[in-house]
């Protein structure tokens, strides 16, 4: 005969179960744990006698390769990873800082296809085939500081430097946009960058010279 007991009854009956001899909080975890197990065994399937990923319909590829200052980088990144989080923690390039890690300081700017972006904000696979810039690419391959790293040394423009890669990467978008700006363009074209040392008038000392040396080539 069919059974039509409520879906209650059955549940009932699993936490009367759970109480009987052989049913122990021990046995109870290994089978949570077994079951965790399984779940993520069932991403894969066995395909042609040999097992194979399993790749949900609409599923993002996973490993990409990415331009950064100038080099080719295969990285495996998540469908939900930002940018940031990729070159940090993926790519080791930790002269990008995360800071508030919601497009507000300006700590985590790098630049995408030469526009200053703010990394925590945007995602890795946003990025596939474009052309990513972070402070480690600056130098030149002999040492060379770029004009605004050289400024930055000559002024001694930051107090914990924490934001100033970020400030920095955003100075050599600014200079290609606009090689010689004012005290009050500069201070325009950085506005999204936020220093909790508040040591904004010598970092604007550091845009205008660092313009400068640029200029000077
Ligand atoms: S860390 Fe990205 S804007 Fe603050
Ligand atoms: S120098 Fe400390 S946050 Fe800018």
């Amino acid at each position: 005969m069919e059974d039509v007991r409520p879906v209650e009854d059955d549940c009932q009956a699993g936490h009367m179960q759970a109480a009987q001899p052989g049913h122990s909080r021990r046995n109870f975890i290994k089978g949570v744990i077994a079951a965790g197990a399984s779940v993520s065994a069932s991403s894969y399937v066995f395909k042609d006698g040999a097992v194979a990923r399993a790749q949900a319909p609409g599923a993002v590829e996973r490993l990409v390769t990415l331009t950064v200052n100038g080099r080719q980088r295969r990285v495996d990144v998540l469908p939900q990873e930002t940018l940031a989080t990729t070159l940090r923690y993926k790519l080791g390039l930790t002269g990008t800082k995360i800071g508030c890690d919601r497009s507000e300081c300006g700590a985590c700017t790098v630049l995408v296809d030469g526009v200053p972006q703010y990394s925590c904000s945007m995602l890795t696979h946003q990025v596939r085939g474009r052309a990513l810039q972070t402070i480690e690419g600056l130098q030149a391959e002999d040492g060379t500081l770029h004009p605004v790293q050289q400024a930055v040394v000559d002024e001694q423009g930051f107090q914990c430097a924490f934001c100033m890669p970020g400030f920095v990467m955003n100075m050599v978008a600014m200079i290609d946009e606009n090689p010689n700006p004012t005290r009050k363009e500069a201070a325009q074209f950085l506005s999204g960058n936020l220093c909790r040392c508040a040591d904004y008038n010598k970092i604007l000392n550091v845009a205008l010279r660092g313009a400068e040396y640029t200029r000077r080539g």
